[in-house]
């Protein structure tokens, strides 16, 4: 997994927030043809047809980055690549998880599995709560790798992670691959789970009164899957 490259320097959600000076954290070096995939996600004119596209090309990249490792090249000096071959199960949680499903199978040559979770908040005392799951019997020994695109206030992916922490995967074994974060939700993570990593496309620095992310990119499966 990841092993906390440093951040390019023109990673501009971040730049100088010492917050973010995390070496779990890694936010995709913000370059053009990021930025320009970013742009389609936020435009609130984007069709479904073209937001799920343009999920699957920031996927990638991301899943991209999810693994780096070290390799000594012919000349005798050691390489920083990338390299999927450990075994890895993917956690969706759903439903907006699933979008990033196809960049894992895209990505990833070694062996696969995904697991389920569905988190939804409780009506009545405004909590995360778990509705399903399904994982792989040996889970507790393999990386696992949480998709999920938004991380708004935090509490749905600190209680994703309750539950497979539950199954005996350590922190250190567990990733966290995003598309949008907010601050508060990096943070709140990082209180929680400080063994975690997290991999993401961009953090935002606010969140609007009825917690979604500002500016962010809307509800996440609805525009996804077409149901707004
Ligand atoms: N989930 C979403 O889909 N959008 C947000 O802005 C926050 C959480």
């Amino acid at each position: 997994m990841h092993n906390g490259r440093k951040k390019d320097s023109c990673d501009r959600s971040v730049t100088n927030n010492p917050a973010f000076e995390n070496e779990r954290m890694f936010v995709l070096p913000q370059g053009s043809h990021l930025l320009s995939l970013m742009t389609i996600l936020r435009d609130a004119n984007t069709n479904s047809t073209l937001f799920a596209e343009t999920t699957e090309r920031v996927g990638d990249q991301l899943i991209a980055a999810a693994e780096s490792t070290n390799v000594v090249s012919p000349t005798g000096t050691t390489y920083e690549g990338i390299r999927h071959m450990t075994p890895v199960c993917g956690v969706s949680i759903l439903r907006a998880g699933a979008s990033l499903e196809n960049a894992m199978r895209r990505g990833y040559t070694g062996p696969l599995s995904f697991g389920k979770i569905l988190i939804q908040r409780d009506e009545e005392t405004c909590l995360p709560t778990l509705f399903y799951s399904k994982f792989p019997p040996n889970i507790a020994s393999q990386k696992v790798i949480i998709l999920e695109p938004m991380v708004a206030t935090g509490g749905s992916a600190c209680a994703a992670i309750d539950v497979i922490t539950e199954k005996g995967v350590p922190e250190e074994n567990i990733m966290f691959v995003n598309i949008l974060a907010s601050r508060r939700g990096v943070k709140s993570l990082f209180n929680r789970f400080p063994g975690i990593r997290l991999v993401t496309a961009a953090v935002d620095e606010d969140l609007t009164s009825n917690n979604h992310i500002n500016p962010g990119l809307g509800d996440f499966g609805d525009r996804f899957y077409g149901t707004n």
